[in-house]
């Protein structure tokens, strides 16, 4: 029996089949669990790439900038699943200008958007999903290590920094109705959301040699093991944390 065996999922975030939330996904369903998508934008894009899992998953259309789109999830989650027991947060974005070392100069209309989408929305979706989520249900979002300042990640940084606060918050308001929330540090991988960061290749060139584990950049089932994981009964007290899946390099020295 899997460890999501019976469990009621929604994931955001995939745009292409090298996405995390797309391995989440898949590895959700290998574990049990019914699966529904959110997608944004491209959407025939993400219903394509929804048929490629072992078990095609409805779509839903989410921009999390959109307040109908969000006021309207819960409803519309509930024509496919009478309840929800674990809610995959996969979703950041911040504008060019605020990526690849422009952090003097990025304008905070820019910087606003980062936070909007990166941020915010963890409380957003949270929030939308509630009327549906069970007790002793999961949060659980996507981080890349915000405690120290990286080349190139810049506001991406700060709005990292958000989310993990964030979190913690989320954990101490939604742990009443006994959901817990937390995140998942991945080390870099080749998605569509890191390719748009200019001068990614410098986090690519240096982590697998960090690594005390190594590292490989386009694996993302490591990463999906650990948001499954979280979901799952397996982690019953544990919330407001953060989990690193960066084949250890958070607990290195340079
Ligand atoms: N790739 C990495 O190196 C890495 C490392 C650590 C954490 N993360 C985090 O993982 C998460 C998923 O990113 P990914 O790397 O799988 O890339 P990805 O490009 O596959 O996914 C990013 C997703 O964000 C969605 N998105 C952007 N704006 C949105 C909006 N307004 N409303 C709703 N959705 C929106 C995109 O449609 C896309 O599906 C992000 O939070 C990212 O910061 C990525």
């Amino acid at each position: 029996m899997g460890i999501l065996e019976g469990k009621r999922i929604l994931v955001t975030g995939v745009l292409t089949d090298a996405s995390i939330a797309f391995s989440v996904a898949k590895l959700a369903q290998e574990e049990g669990a019914t699966v529904v998508l959110t997608g944004f934008g491209r959407l025939s894009l993400v219903e394509r790439i929804a048929k490629r899992l072992p078990e095609p998953a409805p779509v839903l259309e989410l921009d999390v900038q959109n307040t109908d789109h969000l006021d309207t999830l819960a409803d519309r989650v509930g024509e496919h699943l009478d309840g929800l027991d674990g809610v995959v947060h996969s979703i950041g974005f911040a504008p060019q200008t605020a990526l690849g070392g422009n952090f003097l100069n990025t304008p905070w209309d820019d910087v606003a958007t980062a936070l909007q989408v990166s941020t915010y929305s963890f409380k957003s979706l949270a929030v939308a999903c509630l009327p549906l989520m069970k007790e002793g249900g999961a949060v659980v979002g996507l981080d890349f290590d915000a405690s120290k300042a990286w080349p190139v990640y810049d506001w991406m940084g700060v709005a990292k920094a958000g989310l993990e606060s964030c979190s913690r918050y989320l954990a101490r308001d939604l742990g009443k109705h006994n959901i817990r929330v937390n995140l998942v540090a991945a080390g870099p991988l080749r998605t569509m959301a890191a390719k748009s960061i200019p001068g990614f290749q410098e986090f690519e060139d240096s982590w697998p040699e960090k690594a005390p584990l190594g590292w490989d950049l386009a694996d993302t089932l490591p990463t999906a093991k650990a948001c499954v994981a979280l979901m799952s009964d397996w982690f019953p007290a544990t919330t407001g944390e953060i989990v690193h899946v960066d084949g250890g390099v958070h607990a290195i020295g340079s």
